[in-house]
């Protein structure tokens, strides 16, 4: 069951449609739980119901929340109607599809209870507003919402309400993304940029510069680099980490949980040709991360590392090596 094309429908011809409901499924597994397949069997289906949002104050902020989610730059963007705070025009959905509710598409159906939460990548415990600043900043390029204004308050009431639908407590299947195997062999982004011509072309241009919508202000196709694409310093820069995504999600027509598109290693070489800076350039190149070198994940590929191998090996693998090590020193790899 693919949630994507019923909110694909909503997102082009309707901007100010709001109700989008779907059947997702979950099913409570232990920490590792999408690593842990053949469980779907125990899955139950989840209705996220935006019909069913209370008709009341805070019914009225989770439906702006969820506008928000949809059209960020409408609202936000460069020229944005409610203030000018991205620095392009795409919109949260493109990463966190369905408004953050489709299942192994960096879901937030669970982040209103994650945090405050310690967060690597800045060395210190961020509340949930700080983190979605961080999204704001990075793959959005913009500054910060003010944590008190109506659009901050918005999404957090948005990510309280999409909570109610998922059990507390254990992580559910979907909530991250699917796993993938790491290949022995390094990541090529030779190969991924002929990958890239045969299946993402097509939508995200010869130039990764995408498709804006007839109104100008938010992407049929969102941009994958260049200076309207997301930071360096974003999640999806990573390669593994976007590998993981590519692997559901795209392309956008053809891939899904149930049956994904690419292989684990075509995922990693587009991946790589995608996240490539001495090919592509991206704004903001300057990168000030994990102020503890043994909590980097290990494809975050830019030095100090706690190991004696190359940033090239941290961005294109063999990552196997570098797990191996880790774990020897009694550090705890994550990626
Ligand atoms: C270019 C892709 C992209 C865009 C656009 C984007 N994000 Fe993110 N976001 C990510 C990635 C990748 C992560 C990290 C997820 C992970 O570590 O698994 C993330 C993480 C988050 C988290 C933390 C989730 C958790 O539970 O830990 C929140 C909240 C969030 N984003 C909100 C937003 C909001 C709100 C917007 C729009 C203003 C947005 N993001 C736009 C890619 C994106
Ligand atoms: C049929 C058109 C289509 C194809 C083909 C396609 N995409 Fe996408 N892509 C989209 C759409 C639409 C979105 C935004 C998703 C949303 O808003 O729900 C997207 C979003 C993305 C994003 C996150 C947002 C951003 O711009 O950073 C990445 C990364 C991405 N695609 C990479 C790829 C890669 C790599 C391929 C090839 C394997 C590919 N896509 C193929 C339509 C497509």
């Amino acid at each position: 069951m693919s949630l994507t094309k019923t909110s694909r429908g909503a997102l082009i011809p309707a901007l100010f449609i709001v109700a989008v409901s779907g059947i997702a499924f979950f099913s409570c597994n232990s920490a590792e739980g999408d690593e842990q397949a053949g469980k779907e069997s125990e899955s139950q289906p989840i209705k996220i119901d935006t019909t069913k949002i209370p008709d009341s104050k805070f019914g009225t902020a989770v439906k702006y929340g969820r506008q928000l989610m949809l059209n960020t730059a409408y609202y936000i963007g460069p020229n944005g109607i409610k203030g000018k705070f991205l620095g392009n025009k795409m919109s949260c959905t493109n990463c966190h599809q369905d408004a953050g509710t489709k299942l192994f598409s960096f879901n937030l159906m669970k982040s209103h209870e994650d945090y405050p939460q310690y967060r690597a990548r800045e060395g210190k415990i961020l509340t949930l507003a700080e983190r979605v600043n961080n999204c704001v900043m990075r793959p959005h390029n913009g500054k910060p919402l003010p944590l008190d204004g109506e659009e901050m308050v918005a999404l957090l009431s948005y990510f309280k309400w999409i909570n109610s639908f998922v059990p507390k407590g254990d992580p559910f299947k979907g909530q991250k993304n699917k796993s993938i195997d790491l290949p022995t062999t390094a990541a090529s982004p030779e190969r991924g940029q002929l990958l890239y011509g045969r299946h993402c072309e097509r939508c995200h241009g010869k130039d990764g510069e995408g498709m804006l919508q007839k109104n100008q202000l938010t992407y049929l196709y969102p941009p994958l680099w260049g200076p309207e694409g997301y930071q360096p310093g974003s999640s999806m820069h990573r390669n593994i980490k976007q590998a993981q995504w590519l692997k559901t999600n795209m392309p956008y027509d053809k891939a899904s949980a149930d049956a994904p598109f690419l292989t684990d290693a075509e995922a990693l070489d587009i991946a790589s040709f995608v996240n490539s800076d001495d090919i592509h350039k991206r704004p903001n190149p300057k990168n000030l991360d994990y102020p503890h070198a043994g909590e980097k994940a290990i494809d975050y590929a830019h030095q100090p590392f706690v190991d004696p191998f190359t940033e090239k090996q941290h961005r294109l693998g063999p990552w196997q090596p570098i797990i191996d090590y880790w774990n020897s020193k009694g550090y705890t790899p994550t990626y």
